[in-house]
């Protein structure tokens, strides 16, 4: 199965990315994820992410696409991937189009998380995140058993530089102007898959995986 997932930030990619990638058992792809690491390693290409990241900006689409042309290269991505926080604009969709026709891989569906911005700030503000293994967490609707500890490894748990308020308003007004005509493209494509984001994680996930098996393009 050859996914993408998108939506505002903090309307549930990742915490939905972990279930699905288990569920359909295919790599989960985040480009957030990949520069962070990118970040944390001192790269140069982390480097320069980061100043686009603190700040709540887009990194360079030349950057962005090479990463993700060379990962989807990867022999793993043959029987599937779930992409998440790819693409993000529409110079990024039609880059990813052109990717995958060179890769000969169909895209079966692009998931779209709607949600309200208002939900999305408080969601973000109170994330919190793995230092071990990532998972994430919210100091109000998923709480870990221990505070400032991971349930699943015990590792501590941290919150995003980038998840500052200030922060959060300039991704949310790019998200806006950027990321969303990008859903019109893929509705274009027949490939649309829409879920309502405002309900439990396990119920947005059930949701997502009934309408991905229901689509008849799949
Ligand atoms: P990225 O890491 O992709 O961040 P984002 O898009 O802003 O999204 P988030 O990771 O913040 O949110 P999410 O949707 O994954 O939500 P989560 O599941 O964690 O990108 C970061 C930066 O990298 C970008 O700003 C940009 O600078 C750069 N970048 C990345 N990709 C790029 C690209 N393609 N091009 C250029 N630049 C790029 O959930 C959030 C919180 O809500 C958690 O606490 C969670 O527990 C909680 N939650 C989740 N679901 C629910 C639910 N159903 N009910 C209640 N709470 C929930
Ligand atoms: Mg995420």
């Amino acid at each position: 199965m050859h996914l993408l997932i998108m939506g505002a930030p903090g309307s549930g990619k990742g915490t939905c990315a972990v279930e699905l990638k288990n569920h359909y058992s295919i790599p989960h792809i985040s480009t957030g994820d990949i520069f962070r690491k990118a970040i944390s390693d001192k790269t140069t290409t982390g480097l320069l992410a980061q100043s686009y990241i603190d700040k709540g900006q887009l990194v360079p689409d030349e950057i962005t696409n090479q990463i993700v042309k060379e990962r989807l290269s990867e022999k793993d991505c043959q029987k599937g991937f779930l992409l998440d926080g790819f693409p993000r604009n529409l110079e990024q969709a039609k880059a990813l189009s052109n990717i995958l026709n060179e890769l000969n891989i169909k895209l079966d569906a692009a998931i779209n998380l709607e949600i309200e911005d208002k939900i999305v700030e408080e969601r973000i503000v109170n994330r919190r995140i793995c230092s071990k293994c990532g998972r994430g967490y919210n100091i109000i609707s998923l709480k870990p058993k221990i505070e400032g500890i991971c349930d699943v490894c015990g590792g501590s748990l941290y919150q995003r530089k980038d998840d500052t308020k200030e922060t959060i308003e300039e991704r949310l007004h790019i998200y806006n102007n950027q990321t969303k005509p990008i859903i019109t493209y893929y509705n274009e494509l027949g490939i649309l898959v829409s879920v309502n984001s405002n309900q439990t994680p396990q119920k947005v996930i059930e949701d997502i995986i009934n309408q991905v098996n229901s689509n008849d393009n799949i």
